[in-house]
C-alpha cells in the first residue's frame, strides 16, 4: 500500500526526481549542524528515479505504519483551517498551511477511547481522577525525567486560558508582562486585553538562527516593573529549542527579580535530531518557586478541538492564587472526551507519536531542501523543535502588502503572515508542515513559481 501511493507521489509530484537524491545528504548535514549545505543536483542524481520497489538503499522516506500521506477530507467539519476561508479572505483554492493543527488522524488509541465514551451515551459530569494525573505524569517523568506531583496539576481548557489566567492571578493593572517577540500572537494579546503592560524582549535573528539578548531581557525586567514573563519554550514560530544555559540565565535573572514565569510548553514533544528539551522547572529544585509549566497534549497528538490542558504550578501559594483565579471564571471540570484522550494519549500513544514524527521530520528535510533549490530570495530557517517553518522572505524585498499578495494570491498558499508574531515578524511567513507530504510539496512549487514569475 505504502509502495502504491510513493509510486503515485513519483507521477504526480516530479520534485522527488531531484529530492530523492539530495534528501539524505541535506539530512546528515542538517544533524551534523553544517550551516553551510552544499547540495548535489548532478545528473546522477536527477534521473535516478526509483520504483518503490528498487528504492532500498535507504534513500527514501521513512517507511511508515500509519498513513499520512492522505489524511480525511477536513473541509465542511467547520475546522478553522479549511472552513473559514471567507472570514479570513482567503482564496477557496489556497492551500492551507497556517494554524497550527495537523491534518492527521490522530493516534488511534485516542479515536477507540473516544468511540467508547461516545458509545456510553451517558455523558454526565466527570472528573479527573487518579489515572488521569498518574498518565500525565509518567508522559513526563518518561520523556523528560521530570518528577512532579499530582497535587501541582491544575487542569484548564487551554493553554491560553491558562495564561490569560497568570496574567490575572499573579499581576495588577499596568504591570509590565515580558515576551519575546516574534513570537505566538496570543501571548500579546492576552497581555494587552487583561490591561496589563506589554514590554517586548525582541529575539534576534543572527544567520539564520535566533538567539536572546540577555542585556535588553534583564535591563527591561528592571526598569519595567515586570512582574511575569511568558516564555515560549520551544519556540514558536522561530523554532528555537533553548539550551540549558539559556534557559537557567533567564531563570535566574527572574528569580533574582521577583519575576514569575510562565513557561509554555505546549510543543516540547516536538524536538528535532541533536537538540535537547528542557523543563525549566526542573532544572532545578529552586526554580518551582516561581515557575509555571503549561502543557497539553493538544499538538502532540491532534486533539485541540477537545480543549484540554494540564498546569503545573508546584509552588503552593502561586498554585491557590491561580486556583481562585480559575474559579472566578466559573470554569469546572474538562470535558468527559478530554479527560478519556488525554488519559488514552499519555498512556498509549508513544508509538503514533514516534511514526508522526518521523514523517513531519521528513516533511521538514524536504521543504527547506526544495526552498533552498528552488526558491531564491527564500530562505526555511531549520527548526530544532515544533511542526512549524519560519520562512524569511526579507530578501524578496516586498512589503507586507505585496507579500500577502505573493503567498495568498499568486501562489495561492495560506500561511500566518510574520507580522501576526510582532514587529519583528515583518517579511516572515509561518508554515506549517504537518500535512500529507504531497500538499506540502504542491504549496512550495506554487510558491516557486510565483516567486519565479516576479522576474526578481
Ligand atoms: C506556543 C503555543 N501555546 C499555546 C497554543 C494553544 O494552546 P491551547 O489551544 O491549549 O490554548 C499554541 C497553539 O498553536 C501555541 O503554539
Amino acid at each position: 500500500m505504502h509502495g502504491e501511493i510513493r509510486f503515485f507521489l513519483l507521477k504526480i509530484y516530479p520534485v522527488h526526481d531531484i529530492m530523492d537524491g539530495i534528501f539524505m545528504q541535506f539530512r546528515r548535514s542538517l544533524l551534523n549542524g553544517e550551516e553551510n549545505v552544499m547540495i548535489k543536483t548532478g545528473p546522477e542524481t536527477a534521473t535516478r528515479k526509483e520504483t518503490p520497489s528498487t528504492a532500498t538503499d535507504g534513500r527514501q522516506w521513512h517507511k511508515m505504519k500509519y498513513n499520512f500521506d492522505t489524511c480525511p477530507d477536513r473541509r465542511g467539519t467547520g475546522c478553522y483551517k479549511y472552513d473559514f476561508r471567507e472570514e479570513f479572505n482567503a482564496p477557496e483554492d489556497a492551500l492551507p498551511l497556517w494554524v497550527a493543527d495537523m491534518d492527521f488522524t490522530s493516534a488511534p488509541v485516542i479515536v477507540d477511547a473516544l468511540k467508547q465514551a461516545a458509545e456510553h451515551g451517558v455523558y454526565g459530569y466527570h472528573g479527573a481522577r487518579d489515572d488521569y494525573y498518574q498518565a500525565v505524569m509518567n508522559w513526563y517523568e518518561g520523556h523528560f525525567g521530570w518528577k512532579s506531583e499530582k497535587d501541582w496539576i491544575v487542569t484548564t481548557p487551554g493553554v491560553v486560558f491558562a495564561i490569560n489566567l497568570c496574567i490575572h492571578a499573579f499581576t495588577a493593572p499596568q504591570d509590565g508582562v515580558l515576551i519575546q517577540q516574534p513570537v505566538y500572537y496570543p501571548f500579546a494579546r492576552s497581555v494587552k486585553t487583561n490591561g496589563r503592560r506589554l514590554v517586548n524582549n525582541p529575539l534576534i535573528c543572527d544567520g539564520g538562527r535566533y538567539r536572546i539578548d540577555f542585556a535588553d531581557f534583564e535591563k527591561k525586567i528592571r526598569d519595567e516593573k515586570v512582574r511575569l514573563f511568558v516564555l515560549c519554550s520551544p519556540h514558536n514560530p522561530v523554532g528555537r529549542i533553548w539550551t540549558e544555559e539559556e534557559l537557567r540565565r533567564m531563570e535566574e535573572i527572574c528569580l533574582a527579580n521577583d519575576v514569575i514565569v510562565v513557561s509554555d510548553e505546549i510543543h516540547s514533544d516536538f524536538v528535532w535530531e541533536g537538540h535537547t528539551h528542557h523543563i525549566l522547572a526542573g532544572l532545578d529544585p529552586k526554580y518551582q518557586k516561581n515557575v509555571i509549566t503549561c502543557t497539553a497534549p493538544s499538538k502532540t497528538f491532534n486533539i485541540a478541538g477537545l480543549q484540554c490542558s494540564n498546569i503545573f504550578i508546584p509552588d503552593p501559594d502561586l498554585r491557590a492564587a491561580f486556583k481562585t483565579a480559575l474559579d472566578a471564571t466559573g470554569y469546572g471540570d474538562l470535558n468527559l472526551f478530554a479527560l478519556a484522550a488525554c488519559r488514552a494519549a499519555y498512556t498509549g500513544g508513544g508509538e503514533w507519536l514516534e511514526q508522526a514524527k518521523q514523517y513531519i521530520w521528513d516533511n521538514i528535510c524536504m521543504a527547506v531542501c526544495f526552498t533552498e533549490q528552488n526558491i531564491p530570495g527564500v530562505r526555511m530557517l531549520r527548526p530544532e523543535g515544533t511542526y512549524l517553518l519560519w520562512a524569511d522572505l526579507r530578501e524578496l524585498g516586498l512589503g507586507a502588502r505585496e507579500r500577502q499578495d505573493l503567498v495568498l494570491h499568486r501562489a495561492k498558499v495560506w500561511l500566518d503572515r510574520g507580522e501576526m508574531f510582532g514587529p519583528e515578524g515583518a517579511g516572515f511567513e509561518r508554515i506549517n508542515d504537518a500535512c500529507p507530504r504531497p500538499m506540502l510539496e504542491q504549496a512550495l512549487q506554487q510558491l516557486a513559481a510565483a516567486v519565479s514569475s516576479l522576474g526578481l
